[in-house]
């Protein structure tokens, strides 16, 4: 083993010896002082300081950020001295590919289309940041493929959610959207008969993931008895109870709201059965996907009288931009829909807060700078989830290798025999698809041994992408 370096002395030997300059993606090294100061804190906190990670120059860490992304994200990428370029739209596609050519980490929002027409000009991306929910705008296999990992953020709006469906009861239970259009209209209707106090009633939840189990505290608040139905076992949160089949649920509850997935199984999740088995007058939410409920049937449903109103965020054709665009053209049954009393009907906006995008902000930018600086891919989409815990902060000369590679039978194997010469203090491995990425930690490398892993690694056959962070 090497007597210890000043770490500057050691990065800049590095820099030299593997001529990186026109890949800074590919090493990191320690911080200076003033980074461990104030270092962010660690989630995954450990009794002993961790040495923190950080690309070998913050300065050379360029960041493209479309579609006014958060400034909370902004703080997090400027805090790292990492270079931001800040757009407030989209860009252009043959603008987007001059800008991305040399790019680390790229942020976008839905309107930015990253194809593999636009990704394959991308040389130095390690990872993109999809500061909102959906990633279909981004060709997620292609970008696997290419070693470049993306991260969005599901689940950052999910009170958001829940506190628009305890509005959405409250104002179904006392009809307050129909008192609203006639007021607007000049109609004073002073009436109590059918409307009730939420107090005592109670309320089935379809899914008890992030939003349902938040609403489900919520509701209980209010005096509310709730009950939910999910396919897996769910521990209750305060008082609620697991009932273990939908009708069981349909049967006993005054208010049904659905918070599940848009999967082929909840397709019509609510359809004309399911309407017959709910109590008569009874109350449907649902702003959890279009495809969720059979609309055709549900306005049937309250034709009839059988549900007593309706509150409804998400539909099965959604327009893609703000217009009087909610059409028969878009859904057979729009006019319909929009004709029938006590149904509130709101534009997908249950996530749409300013907290919301905040904290989305904070959640996609962690997860990039976490990537970037210590290679952990927990929570990414499209990639293997990898993590490990972080070196202790007196290991100077210890590094971190990243291996992105084609997930083929004996890559691991050729991989060891180039760690094996040296100490592996810990290892993890794991594939998804075609790419399969391994972090390990070595201790005892010296800048000669960081230069001659760093050189084996990149000429394996099946490599991908290589980054070693110290
Ligand atoms: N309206 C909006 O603006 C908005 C915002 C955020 C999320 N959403 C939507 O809300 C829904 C719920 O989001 P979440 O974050 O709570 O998701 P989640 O993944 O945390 O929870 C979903 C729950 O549904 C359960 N589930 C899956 N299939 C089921 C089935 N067939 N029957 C019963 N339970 C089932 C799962 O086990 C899980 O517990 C999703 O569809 C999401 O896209 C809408």
């Amino acid at each position: 083993m090497s007597s210890p370096r000043p770490i500057q002395k050691l990065s800049e030997d590095f820099r030299t010896a593997v001529n990186l300059s026109t890949s800074p993606g590919a090493v990191s090294t320690s911080p200076n002082a003033s980074y461990i100061n104030q270092a962010r804190p660690r989630s995954y906190s450990m009794a002993k300081p961790a040495k923190a990670l950080k690309p070998f120059s913050t300065g050379d860490m360029k960041i493209l950020l479309l579609e006014n992304v958060n400034e909370t994200a902004i703080e997090i990428f400027n805090k790292q001295g990492y270079q931001v370029e800040f757009h407030k739209s989209s860009l252009p596609e043959e603008e987007l590919i001059e800008k991305i050519k040399d790019v680390h980490a790229i942020g976008i929002r839905s309107k930015t289309k990253l194809t593999a027409n636009v990704l394959r000009h991308a040389k130095n991306l390690v990872v993109i940041g999809c500061f909102c929910i959906g990633t279909n705008q981004v060709d997620l296999e292609y970008a696997a493929k290419s070693g470049v990992a993306v991260f969005n953020s599901p689940f950052s709006n999910s009170r958001s959610v829940a506190e628009l469906v305890i509005a959405e009861i409250i104002t179904l239970s006392r009809q307050l959207g129909d008192r609203s259009i006639e007021m607007h209209s000049g109609v004073w209707n002073k009436v109590s008969a059918r409307c009730w106090e939420i107090r005592g009633k109670t309320l089935g939840i379809v899914g008890y993931g992030h939003i349902g189990a938040q609403l489900s505290v919520l509701a209980e608040a209010f005096g509310m008895h709730v009950i939910y139905y999910d396919v897996m076992m769910i521990m209750a949160l305060g008082t609620a109870q697991q009932v273990p089949t939908l009708n069981d649920l349909l049967n006993q509850s005054d208010f049904v709201t659905l918070h599940v997935p848009e999967t082929p199984e909840t397709k019509d999740l609510m359809s004309t059965p399911q309407f017959a088995a709910m109590k008569d007058g009874a109350y449907l939410i649902n702003a959890s996907r279009g495809t969720v409920v059979d609309i055709q049937a549900l306005v049937d449903a309250l034709k009839l009288g059988k549900l007593a109103g309706a509150a409804l965020d998400v539909y099965p054709n959604e327009p893609a931009k703000n217009g009087p665009l909610f059409n028969d053209e878009l859904n057979s049954w729009a006019s319909e829909l929009r004709s029938l009393r006590n149904v509130i009907l709101t534009p997908h906006i249950g996530g749409s807060t300013e907290e919301a995008q905040s904290a989305i902000g904070v959640e996609v930018g962690t997860a990039l700078t976490r990537y970037i600086n210590e290679g952990i891919s927990t929570g990414a989409v499209n990639f293997p989830e990898v993590a490990l815990r972080s070196l202790d902060l007196d290991q100077a000369d210890a590094v971190r290798v990243l291996y992105i590679h084609q997930n083929v039978p004996g890559v691991l194997k050729t991989v060891n025999n180039v760690l094996a010469e040296h100490n592996i203090e810990k290892q993890f491995s794991d594939s998804r698809g075609d790419v399969a990425y391994l972090m390990a930690d070595i201790s005892h490398v010296n800048v000669d041994d960081i230069k001659s892993l760093y050189q084996q690694l990149e000429q394996t056959t099946y490599k991908i992408a290589t980054r070693l962070l110290y």
